[in-house]
Order: C-alpha cells, then structure tokens, then sequence
C-alpha cells in the first residue's frame, strides 16, 4: 500500500510516500524542510512564523513528491493531527484534508508519538514484541508499552518539563542557542561528566514517571550563583546531560524489567543523543539481554515518514471526520 504522510505539527515541514504492508516498509520519497534557521533568532519557535513557513513550504514539497508518483498510486493519506502546535497542526490537517477530498482517498489522523514509536519500522526491522518505548522529544517525555504497533499503554511520564526542553531551557540559559539538544551534545563531547554535582531527579521514585525542571533550576542557580567561568560550561554541558541520561536509562531499564518486554525502542528528537543511545543500549545488553532500536538520526527528529508508517496501522476514514487536535491522547 501506497501512504503519502504529512507532518506538521511543529516547525518541520514534512511529505513522506511510503510503500508499506505488514511485512515491509519501503521509504519512495521523503523530505523534511527545517525551520531551524529562522527560530534561531528568537532562541525558541514562534507558532505564528511556523504555521506561515508550512504554508509556504508544504506545496511545493508535495509537488516535488508528486512528480515521480502520481497522485491515482497513492492509497491513502496520512497526517498528523496532534498534539503539536495548533496553528502548525492546521495546516498539515487542512492540506491533507483538501487532498483527500479533490483525490477521493481515505485519510488518517496520526498520532504524533504513535508516529515516534514506528518510526523504528523503517528499513523493515522485524521487532520482537512486547516492546517498551522510551519516547523523547521536545514536548513529550515518556515511557510506553507497546503490546504490538496500534496496541499502546502509557506506563510514566513527565510531571514538568520534557527531555528535550530541559536541553533547550539548559542551552538557552547558558546562551548556546536553539535547538539545545545539538548543541549540548557537541559541547559534551569528551568533558568530564562529573564537574558539576547535579541532581538525578525522581531517579528513585516508585513510578515510572519523571521530572526535568529541577534539573534545570538546578543548572539556572548554579550558573548564576557561581559565575561559571566559559572556559567550564563545556563541563556543566556534560555533567547536565549525563544527569537527565542517568535518570532516562534507570526508569527505563526498571520498566524492562517489571514488564518484561522483548525489545526496547528509544525515539524522538532526543534520541539522536549518541551519548543517550551508548547509555541505554549497554545497560538494555547487560541488565537486561534486551535488544535496543533507535531510528537512524533523520528519522528520530521530526518526519512524515513515521506518520505515513503509523498511517498504515490506524483504520482510515472520510476527510470530514479529521481534525487537529493539540491534546491528542493516544
Ligand atoms: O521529536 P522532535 O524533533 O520534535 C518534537 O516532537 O518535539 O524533538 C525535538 C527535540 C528538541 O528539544 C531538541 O533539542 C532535541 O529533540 N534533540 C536533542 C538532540 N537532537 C535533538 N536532544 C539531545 N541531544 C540531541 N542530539
Ligand atoms: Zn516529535
């Protein structure tokens, strides 16, 4: 089955065409335009400026992806349609809407986790299941069962702050720019972990849910209290993300083991993290004899390929029925 997916529920602009069926994905065209360069300046995104770059990207990638695969091959549309940024999610929802209608094709609103979870199906990685997801991106931090794709518990999550926004609160106060996770990884990079003592918050707690924003308040006092000199906020880069490391691989290899899962599958914009992904994959073989799955880096940040993938595991509907929804639950 041919799925064309869309996403845009935050400041990528994204068109996928996936071949799929439930032996084989097959990626036939994908494209992602960041908006990366123009958020920089405001050190965060402005939903406004990113709802008007979707509207001037969106049409002319997907007349790029129709040049090679006409719009009749196409068997069904897939979008995200939360949670995300309203004013970003409309548009992507809008396009795909307008499309199913001119094109008389079924449509999927996609859930953008359940898009996380999949993307780990690309180049048709057969999964044993049950698997547990340590999903981690900008907006959401959490652990989750994945009896089989479509079939879902969430078993923890964040109180405050998500993984990733601690890396970018974290960057901006130590004024590295946006987006913060890059940049503290870069700045990371062979430092010494132990420079600073930070704290491991909710490390201990008898849940799998977490905590970042005393993590961050912790930096943010320690930076301002302190006047850490610049030659040493490479050090405070490495001790902060091995503090928010420490804490994801603990509950995650806690939930392993309570659920007795097969696999693990570590996604979202974070786990492009090489340190998180080093962390994880040794503790999942030693503790656990689990394997680890993360998607190629490309696939862990923002993409309509996992949307066209998670397309294929919802049941589709009439476009009038579609609609976006910022507090999407799954
Ligand atoms: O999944 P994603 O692209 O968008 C959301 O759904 O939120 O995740 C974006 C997040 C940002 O907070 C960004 O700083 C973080 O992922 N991120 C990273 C890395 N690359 C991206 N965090 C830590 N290390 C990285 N290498
Ligand atoms: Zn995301």
């Amino acid at each position: 089955m041919k799925i064309l997916g869309i996403e845009t529920s935050c400041d990528d602009t994204s068109v996928s065409i996936v071949d799929i069926s439930s032996k084989r994905v097959k990626v036939l065209f994908e494209a992602v335009s960041s908006q990366e360069n123009i958020h920089k300046k405001y050190g965060g995104i402005v939903p406004e400026v990113a709802a008007r770059k979707h509207i001037e990207n969106l049409g002319p990638i997907i007349e790029t992806a129709l040049k090679k695969h006409s719009a009749k091959s196409i068997d069904r549309i897939a979008v995200t349609a939360g949670p995300g940024l309203i004013t970003s999610l409309l548009i992507g929802v809008e396009t795909a809407k307008t499309l199913a209608y001119a094109w008389n094709k079924p449509i999927v609103g996609v859930h953008h986790i359940e898009g996380h979870m999949l993307s780990i199906l690309v180049n048709n990685r057969q999964i044993d299941w049950p698997a547990l997801a340590l999903v981690v991106s900008g907006g959401h931090t959490e652990l989750v069962l994945v009896k089989r794709p479509g079939t879902y518990k969430i078993i923890g999550e964040t109180q405050d702050d998500a993984a990733g926004e601690a890396f970018d609160k974290v960057a901006k106060l130590l004024g590295l720019g946006y987006p913060g996770g890059p940049m503290i990884e870069q700045r990371a990079k062979k430092r010494k972990v132990d420079s600073f003592e930070l704290p491991r918050p909710m490390i201990n707690s008898n849940n799998f849910d977490f905590s970042f924003s005393g993590l961050k308040t912790a930096v943010l006092y320690l930076h301002r209290d302190r006047k850490i000199p610049k030659s040493k906020i490479n050090d405070l880069c490495a001790s902060f993300q091995q503090a928010a490391i420490d804490v994801l691989v603990a509950k995650t290899v806690k939930a392993t083991k309570k659920y007795n899962t097969k696999s693990i599958l570590l996604v979202g914009g974070v786990s492009a993290n090489q340190q998180l992904r080093k962390a994880l994959g040794q503790q999942a073989k030693k503790d656990l004899g689990c394997p680890l799955y993360s998607p190629a880096i490309k696939h862990s940040t923002d993409n309509a390929t996992m949307i066209a993938i998670a397309g294929f595991f919802n049941k589709p509907t009439h476009w009038s029925k579609i609609k976006a929804d910022p507090n999407f639950c799954i």
